[in-house]
């Protein structure tokens, strides 16, 4: 399987790069051909412009071995975490300027089509916020319609969601079987 995971986290000491780290573990273990994009350490340029909205302007040569791993890739995992109800705006803006029209979907005569059909997605969500507060409040069934229907759906990914709760108030027991929790997540 080719597996690309998009990793978010300025801090290498995050609860979000231990999962990470996890991740890249039990993904080697299980014999997957492994991608890491971590946007940070890439000093990513979040900022869409105009100039990668125009036909006459070439796409940036760093948007395009995006592009291109986007394509190449089977399956992805995209983890971060949650800061003030949405993903980090370095992801928001990668989605913006590598996702584009004709790359991650297109729009057909029956209206807007994804060209990422085929292709699975787990997207692990870190949040301060204790799972049960945000499952009775909406707040993980927003991230759902957002990450889905809204984003990787919308490009014909199957996608699922995982939320990792109390990341910071919570027990040490409780963030050790979160990471225990990484294994079953990876295909
Ligand atoms: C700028 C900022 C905004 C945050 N907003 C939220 C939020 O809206 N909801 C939430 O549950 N936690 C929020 N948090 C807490 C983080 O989600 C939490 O610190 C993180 O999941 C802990 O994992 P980490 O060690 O990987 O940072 C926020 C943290 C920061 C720095």
């Amino acid at each position: 399987m080719k597996h690309l995971i998009i990793y978010t986290h300025f801090n290498s000491n995050s609860f979000t790069k231990a999962i990470t780290n996890k991740l890249v573990n039990e993904a080697t273990s299980k014999g997957h051909e492994i991608k890491i994009i971590d946007l940070y350490a890439e000093n990513f340029d979040p900022v869409l412009k105009a100039s990668d909205m125009s036909p006459d302007i070439e796409t940036p040569k760093d948007i395009l071995a995006y592009q291109k791993l986007i394509k190449w890739a089977d399956h992805y995992t995209v983890v971060y975490p949650l800061w003030w109800g949405q993903m980090p705006a370095i992801l928001k803006g990668f989605i913006d300027r590598v996702f584009s029209n004709g790359v991650a979907f297109k729009y057909g005569e029956k209206g807007p089509e994804g060209l990422l059909k085929g292709r699975t997605a787990r997207v692990i969500i870190c949040t301060g916020s204790p799972d049960a507060y945000y499952t009775q409040s909406g707040m993980h069934d927003a991230q759902v319609r957002v990450n889905d229907a809204g984003l990787f759906g919308f490009c014909g990914i199957e996608t699922k969601i995982t939320f990792f709760g109390d990341v910071a108030m919570g027990t040490d027991e409780l963030r050790k079987g979160y990471l225990e929790q990484v294994a079953s997540l990876v295909p």
